[in-house]
C-alpha cells in the first residue's frame, strides 16, 4: 500500500535491479468482463490487484462471476455466467476507474436488468457522453446523473439493441471497448471506425475467446459479429507497460542505474513509450520477446548521459497517453525541446493532465510552455525538489517521484492513496531499487 505523502531525495548511486511490475490494467479490465460472460471457467494469472481492477472484479461478481482464489491473490479461477449475468443487488462502485465505468457501460446496456454505476469525485467529473451517444444510438437507455452534465452515476435501463456503425470522433479505446463490447451480444455486425490506431486489448481478447472479430489492414475499422458468447480460456496478463515506463525513465536519467523489467506486455499498439525514449537516446534493450496474443519481453534500461528532445508525432500519441506525465519528466532532463502536442483528451483523464504536469515541472523549476493541447518542454537544466500535490491522480504521483530521484534536495508528493488505483507496491518497489 502507498502511504498519502511519499517523499525521496535523489538516488546518488543509481537505481538498480531487476523486478517485475503488476499485471497490465487495460488487460485485467477486460479479462473481469469478457471472462463474466463466457461459458466455463479459466485460470487468469497476473491480474492487477489495484483498486480499479479489483472493483470491476467485485462488479463482475455481482453479475454472478464466480472467483476462486489460487495461490496468490493476482491468480484466481474465473467462472463465467454463459452469457448470463444477474442483475446486480447494488450500485456499482468504479472507484477511481474511467475504463471499469465505460467498459461496464457497452456490457450492461445490453443486458435486460437495470444497473446504476458510481464513482469518485474524479470519475464523476469525466465525460460519459462519449460512451452514452453511441450506446444510445444503439437504442441503450444511459442516464448520466451526475451533478456535472454528462458525468456518473449513470443509471442504466436494460434495453434489446441493435448493431451500428460508428465513427468515434476521439481516439478512444474505452468507447470502442463499449461499442464492441455490446455489440458481441447483439444479432449483426457491429462496427467502429477509429481516427488512430487505440490500443487492441478487446480485439486481441475477442480472438482469444473465440469472438469473432475482424480489424481492416490499416488498424482503423474494427467489426464484431454477433451474437457470441465468449468460451473460458486460461491467461496469463503481461506486466503494465504504462507501469513499467516509470523505470525506463527513471533507469534514463539516474546516473549509474540499470533495471530489468521482467515480463512488460509490449502490444504495439501500447509500445510508442519504448520508441520515443529510444528516439530521445535512452538505452533500451528488450529480450526473451514471446509473440503470444499479447506480445511480452524482458526490457533492461540503463542510465544515457546524451537524452535530447524530440517531437512526439500525433499518431504516437494515443499509443502512450497514459505515459505522458512521466515522459515529461524525461523531457526535462533532456537536452534542447520535447514537442507533446495534439494531446487534448490528457485534459480529461484522472486530473486534467496537462495542467498538473506542467504545473508539477514548474515547482520543480522546469522550462514549459503549456498548449491547449499539450506542452513544450526545454529541458537539460537541474530540477530541484519541491512538495507537489498529485491532485488525486496516481500518474502523477508516481511520475513525479521519479523526478525526485534526480533532483536536488527532498521531493514530496501529497495525497499519493491514488498510486493503489494502479500500481499496489510501487513505492516499495521504488525503494527497492535505490542503491
Ligand atoms: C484505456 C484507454 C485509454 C487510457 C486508459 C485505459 C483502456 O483511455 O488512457 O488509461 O483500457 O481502454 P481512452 O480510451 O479514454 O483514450
Amino acid at each position: 500500500m502507498s502511504s498519502d505523502t511519499i517523499s525521496v531525495t535523489a538516488a546518488r548511486n543509481g537505481l538498480r535491479g531487476t523486478i517485475c511490475v503488476p499485471g497490465d490494467k487495460s488487460i485485467s479490465h477486460r479479462v473481469a468482463i469478457l471472462g463474466t460472460m463466457a461459458h466455463g471457467s479459466m485460470r487468469v494469472r497476473n491480474y492487477l490487484c489495484s483498486e480499479d481492477c479489483i472493483n470491476t472484479l467485485r462488479a463482475m461478481q455481482q453479475l454472478g462471476a464466480k472467483v476462486t482464489p489460487g495461490d496468490a491473490p493476482q491468480d484466481f479461477t474465473l467462472t463465467g455466467t454463459g452469457m448470463k449475468p444477474q442483475a446486480p443487488q447494488h450500485d456499482i462502485d468504479c472507484g477511481n476507474s474511467g475504463t471499469g465505468m465505460r467498459l461496464m457501460a457497452g456490457m450492461l446496456a445490453a443486458l435486460p436488468f437495470d444497473s446504476r454505476m458510481y464513482g469518485d469525485a474524479s470519475l464523476c467529473s469525466r465525460p460519459m457522453k462519449r460512451i452514452i451517444d453511441p450506446l444510445a444510438r444503439m437504442g441503450a437507455d444511459i442516464r448520466a446523473c451526475g451533478a456535472k452534465p454528462g458525468c456518473a452515476p449513470l443509471q442504466i435501463l436494460g434495453k434489446q439493441l441493435i448493431p451500428i456503425h460508428y465513427d468515434l470522433p476521439m481516439a478512444s479505446a474505452q468507447v470502442k471497448s463499449a461499442i464492441l463490447l455490446a455489440g458481441m451480444m447483439l444479432d449483426g455486425t457491429t462496427s467502429v471506425h477509429q481516427p488512430a490506431i487505440t490500443r487492441d486489448h478487446t480485439e486481441r481478447l475477442f480472438e482469444h475467446f473465440g469472438i469473432p472479430c475482424t480489424t481492416s489492414a490499416d488498424g482503423l475499422d474494427v467489426s464484431v459479429i454477433g451474437p457470441v458468447s465468449p468460451v473460458a480460456k486460461d491467461i496469463i496478463i503481461p506486466s503494465d507497460i504504462s507501469s513499467a515506463a516509470f523505470w525506463m525513465v527513471a533507469g534514463s536519467v539516474v546516473p549509474g542505474s540499470e533495471i530489468c523489467l521482467q515480463n512488460v506486455g509490449l502490444n504495439p499498439t501500447r509500445d510508442a513509450i519504448i520508441h520515443v525514449l529510444r528516439r530521445m537516446g535512452a538505452d533500451i534493450d528488450i529480450s526473451n520477446r514471446v509473440d503470444v496474443g499479447e506480445p511480452y519481453g524482458d526490457i533492461v534500461v540503463r542510465y544515457s548521459s546524451e537524452l535530447h528532445g524530440t517531437t512526439v508525432e500525433q499518431h504516437e500519441i494515443p499509443n502512450l497517453i497514459d505515459e505522458i506525465p512521466v515522459l515529461a519528466v524525461a523531457a526535462a532532463f533532456a537536452k534542447g525541446e520535447t514537442h507533446i502536442r495534439n494531446a487534448a483528451e490528457l485534459r480529461v483523464k484522472e486530473s486534467d493532465r496537462i495542467a498538473t504536469t506542467v504545473n508539477n515541472l514548474r515547482a520543480m523549476g522546469a522550462q514549459v510552455q503549456e498548449f491547449e493541447d499539450g506542452m513544450v518542454i526545454t529541458g537539460g537544466a537541474p530540477l530541484h525538489g519541491a512538495t507537489m500535490d498529485s491532485f488525486g491522480d496516481h500518474r502523477i504521483a508516481m511520475g513525479f517521484l521519479v523526478a525526485g530521484l534526480h533532483a536536488e534536495g527532498e521531493t514530496t508528493l501529497l495525497h499519493c492513496a491514488s498510486i493503489n488505483t494502479s500500481y499496489p507496491g510501487f513505492e516499495e518497489q521504488m525503494r527497492s531499487l535505490i542503491v
